[in-house]
């Protein structure tokens, strides 16, 4: 079997970009499946930092980078991170391949993706206002333009002219920004200009994915976000409005499940989240505020600070079910390294006093953590490089986490670096 998933498994910002990077030195190729630039991917190599939004990080290892069909994107966002990784020394040309089936964002999605949430208040998503949402509901409503669709300049006008008529209706009516009505000539004409310069990238990725799995390639596929912004199976409506579970790497990427041998689920040591919604291990207090400072706990997409927590083993052995995850890459166990002692949820309290430690369907709001508590290690593992070097307390940690979620640990990443990493069995990736 041919393919590795690499999904987060709490609400994003695992440190995915990392893992996703350290793995593709094994992998012929790295293929994202979801999302858009509403991601951020952070990659630290030498005294160089990468923050890639929608081109799958194996690209900064010169390794044939994928954009699957179940990526939505925004085309001039995908042309200027081609033109700063160029800038940075990276050439994407003949490594970068986009799918003809991916939906792109338009302009009108971002625009009422923010329009939507300034009108909610209080009760906003907390989006990343990339028109992520807008661009998968005209997906799915059979409104949506693929990349490929920009290939046929009058089609693509005609279609333009049904769609964007729709679009001023909504801004006019809905929305009172009859100022932002957009024109489809002047779309047309933009949109034309910025296929020219993608257009020798854009390819039948299916196609391609399956011609190396049949050659017996190693592909990797880089999910975006995390389980619990799942659009099924997240904390919904505060959710991400695509599939970000392993499953969709099938049905994203091209591929049949049967190629799938590794789920390799990223865990963050700690909980976070960015945007509104349940979070039942919320530290809203001094202790949350050190866990944001020291793990310097800031969205790499849209900069706004995460709210951070102890780590919850409720979401984490759920999200190994859901994604059928083999093993697990630790991060940011570093970020402990001065905390007296450490807590970890396992299991909710609900209202009526019954308890869970399965992740429930309602009354995440109200759910009050059980936690156990664990001695801190008080000892310093940023970048260590070796399991015999870890503290005997930081392990127990460790071994506490993988009982409770029911998923061995693979990777345990002590820093942002490259180098910062304990790989417990290199060769067990793709093996299967
Ligand atoms: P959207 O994906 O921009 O529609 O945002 C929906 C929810 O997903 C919001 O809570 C965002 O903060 C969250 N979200 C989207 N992308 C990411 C990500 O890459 N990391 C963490 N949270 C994300």
């Amino acid at each position: 079997m041919t393919a590795l998933v690499v999904v987060g498994t709490q609400w994003g910002d695992e440190g995915k970009g990392k893992i996703v990077d350290l793995l593709t030195e094994q992998a012929d190729a790295v293929v994202r499946y979801q999302g858009g630039n509403n991601a951020g991917h952070t990659v630290m190599f030498g005294d160089q930092t990468h923050i890639l939004h929608l081109i799958p990080s194996g690209i900064l290892r010169d390794t044939m980078s994928i954009l699957g069909n179940g990526v939505v994107i925004d085309l001039p966002e995908l042309l200027k991170e081609i033109e700063e990784l160029r800038e940075n020394g990276v050439e994407v040309k003949g490594t970068l391949h986009v799918s003809a089936r991916s939906h792109l964002v338009m302009p009108w999605h971002r625009l009422i993706d923010q329009l939507r949430e300034a009108g909610k208040g209080e009760k906003k998503i907390g989006t990343t206002g990339r028109g992520i949402g807008p661009a998968y509901e005209d997906k799915v409503g059979r409104r949506g333009i693929r990349m490929g669709d920009l290939r046929h300049p009058k089609q693509f006008l005609d279609r333009l002219e049904e769609i964007i008529a729709e679009k001023n209706a909504m801004l006019n009516h809905l929305y009172d920004a009859s100022d932002q009505c957009f024109d489809p000539a002047s779309i047309h004409r933009e949109y034309l200009e910025y296929f020219e310069r993608i257009e020798s990238y854009v390819t039948e990725t299916p196609t391609l994915v399956n011609s190396l799995v049949e050659k017996g390639r190693r592909l990797l596929f880089e999910g975006a976000q995390g389980t619990f912004l799942d659009i099924d199976h997240g904390t919904y409506p505060f959710v991400t409005s695509s599939n970000t579970v392993s499953g969709n790497a099938c049905a994203g990427g091209g591929i049949g499940p049967r190629h799938i041998s590794d789920v390799v689920g990223i865990v963050k040591a700690y909980t976070t989240r960015v945007g509104s919604g349940p979070f039942p291990t919320e530290l809203l207090d001094q202790t949350g505020d050190s866990l944001r400072s020291v793990g310097q706990e800031f969205g790499a997409t849209t900069g706004r600070p995460r709210r951070c927590g102890w780590f919850d083993a409720v979401l984490v052995r759920y999200a190994v079910r859901l994604n059928g995850i083999t093993s697990l890459a630790l991060t940011k166990l570093d970020i402990l390294d001065e905390f007296e002692t450490l807590k970890l949820c396992v299991g909710y309290r609900m209202t009526d006093g019954s308890t869970h430690t399965d992740f429930p369907f309602e009354g995440h709001e109200d759910v009050e953590p059980i936690y156990e508590e664990l001695p801190g290690w008080k000892t310093k593992t940023a970048g260590l490089t070796k399991y015999n070097d870890l503290p005997m307390r930081l392990l127990d940690y460790l071994k506490r986490i993988e009982e409770l979620v029911g998923a061995p640990a693979s990777i345990i990443s002590t820093g942002p670096k490259r180098e910062d990493t304990i790989v417990l069995n290199p060769d067990q990736f793709w093996k299967s």
